[in-house]
C-alpha cells in the first residue's frame, strides 16, 4: 500500500484531461516520459496570454509589447532560480532539448579538430547522439561510447579509462528516457573537467523528477524541454556557462540576435539574444515559467518520494506476471518501467492497452542503441507522474495480464 504523501485526488482535479474517456474507459495516462499533462493553472496562463497580452517582445514601445516582454523575462528569471543558475543571460530559451543540443553541437564546429574525442553514453536519446555524429563528420573528431551494463547503469570504470586529454566533450543524460536510470552526473562532470573536457547533460527526463542545482553540479551545458514539466511543447532551455556561450558562434541568423547589421558586416547581440534569433515562442516561455511555479508549489521532494513509491509498487506487481521482464533495473532510477512479455511484440501489447484506455509508449523510444544492446525491437514503457495513482497501477497490471492471455 502506498503511503500517500501528496493529495493526489486534489492534484488530479487540476488536470482536465485526466477526466477523459478513451475507448470507453477512464484514461490511464502512463506516457509521461513522452510528455506530461498540463494543469489548468498553466492552461489559464496560455488563455490569458492570448486574451490580454499578445504582442511581439523586445521590439515595441507600446504597452502590450512591454508587458509581454516583462512576462517573458520574468519567466527567464523563474527558470534561472529553479535551476540555481548564476546569471540570467546563461538561460537561453529554445524550442526544446533537441534545439538546445543542436546549438551546442553546431557551435563546436570551429572549436574541434581532427582526432579530438567526444564521449557519449550508451543510453542516450537520438537527440544526444545524432547532432554529435554530424559534428564529427564536419570536424574529423571521433565519437566514443561509454558502455552500459545489463542493469542499465553506465560502466563508470570504462568511462574513466576512456577519458584522456584528447577528450573535448562528454554528453550524457541525467536520466535515461528508456530505462529511467539516474546517471552519476556529478562524477561524470568532475572527471571530465579534470581532463579539460566540457560536459553537456541532457536533463529532459530528469526535470520532472529532480530539481537540478546547476551551479553545484558545475555543468557546462544543461538542456530541458518544458513539456516534460507540465508546460507546453515547443519551448525549452539551454543552460550554458557564460564563458562557453561567449565562445560559441550563433546557431541561426536573423532578427533579435544582432547588435548591428550592414551589408558589409553584422555584429551579434549579447547573451542570451545571440542564440534567440526570430520571434520566440513568447506564450510558451511565459507558460514554461508558470509550469515550474506549479511543480514547485507541489514540491520536488514530495514528488520524488511519491513517485518512488509508485515505482516500487508497480515494479513488484508487474514482476508477478510470468514471462514479464523489466529492462532497466538500476538502483537509482525514476518512475519509468520498460518491459516486455516473452513472445509478445511491444506494439501488440501497446495496442491492446490503448483499447483499454491506457496510454503507454511502445517501440525503441528514440534510443535504438539501448534496444540493440538488449537485442530487442523495443519495449512497452509505462512512465509515472505525481498525478498517477496506485489504482491506475492496478488497472495497468490487470490489463497487461488480459493482453497476455489474448496474445499468447
Ligand atoms: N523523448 C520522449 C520519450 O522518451 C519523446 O518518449
Amino acid at each position: 500500500m502506498i503511503k500517500v504523501g501528496l493529495d493526489v485526488a486534489k492534484i488530479r482535479e487540476d488536470f482536465p484531461i485526466l477526466k477523459r474517456k478513451v475507448n470507453g474507459h477512464n484514461l490511464v495516462y502512463l506516457d509521461n516520459a513522452a510528455t506530461s499533462q498540463t494543469p489548468r493553472q498553466v492552461i489559464d496562463v496560455i488563455v490569458d496570454y492570448y486574451q490580454r497580452l499578445n504582442a511581439n517582445i523586445h521590439r515595441g514601445v507600446h504597452t502590450l509589447s512591454q508587458e509581454a516582454t516583462d512576462a517573458y523575462e520574468q519567466a527567464r528569471i523563474k527558470i534561472q532560480k529553479h535551476f540555481n543558475i548564476a546569471k540570467n543571460h546563461e538561460v537561453i530559451l529554445t524550442s526544446g532539448t533537441t534545439h538546445s543540443i543542436n546549438i551546442v553541437a553546431n557551435g563546436f564546429t570551429s572549436l574541434l579538430q581532427k582526432g579530438d574525442e567526444l564521449l557519449v553514453s550508451a543510453m542516450e536519446h537520438h537527440s544526444n547522439i545524432v547532432p554529435w555524429q554530424m559534428l564529427c563528420e564536419r570536424t574529423g573528431a571521433v565519437l566514443k561510447v561509454i558502455p552500459m551494463n545489463n542493469e542499465g547503469d553506465l560502466v563508470m570504470g570504462e568511462y574513466h579509462k576512456l577519458l584522456s586529454h584528447n577528450t573535448k566533450l562528454v554528453f550524457c543524460n541525467h536520466v535515461s528516457n528508456a530505462l529511467g536510470t539516474i546517471n552519476p552526473i556529478k562524477e561524470i562532470i568532475e572527471a571530465a573537467h579534470q581532463k579539460g573536457a566540457a560536459v553537456l547533460i541532457d536533463g529532459a527526463q530528469a526535470a520532472p523528477h529532480i530539481k537540478a542545482d546547476l551551479q553545484s553540479l558545475d555543468v557546462d551545458f544543461y538542456t530541458i524541454s518544458a513539456h516534460k514539466v507540465c508546460g507546453p511543447t515547443g519551448i525549452g532551455m539551454l543552460y550554458g556557462k557564460e564563458s562557453w556561450l561567449n565562445k560559441l558562434p550563433p546557431y541561426q541568423g536573423g532578427g533579435e540576435m544582432i547588435a548591428e547589421v550592414t551589408f558589409e558586416k553584422t555584429t551579434y547581440a549579447d547573451l542570451p539574444h545571440k542564440f534567440e534569433a526570430g520571434t520566440p515562442n513568447i506564450c510558451g516561455g511565459i507558460t514554461f515559467g508558470a509550469a515550474l511555479d506549479y511543480m514547485n508549489a507541489i514540491g520536488f521532494e514530495e514528488i520524488a518520494a511519491y513517485e518512488h513509491e509508485l515505482l516500487h509498487y508497480a515494479t513488484s506487481e508487474l514482476l508477478k506476471i510470468e514471462g514479464l521482464k523489466i529492462y532497466g533495473t538500476a538502483k537509482n532510477k525514476t518512475s519509468v518501467i520498460s518491459f516486455n512479455i516473452e513472445g509478445i511484440h511491444p506494439y501488440d501489447m501497446g495496442t491492446i492497452l490503448d483499447k483499454l484506455g491506457i496510454a503507454v509508449r511502445t517501440g525503441h523510444h528514440c534510443a535504438q542503441p539501448i534496444m540493440d544492446f538488449y537485442k530487442i525491437p523495443g519495449t512497452v514503457r509505462a512512465s509515472f507522474c505525481f498525478y498517477n495513482t496506485q489504482e491506475e497501477v492496478d488497472v495497468l497490471v490487470t490489463a497487461v495480464k488480459r493482453a497476455k492471455n489474448m496474445l499468447l
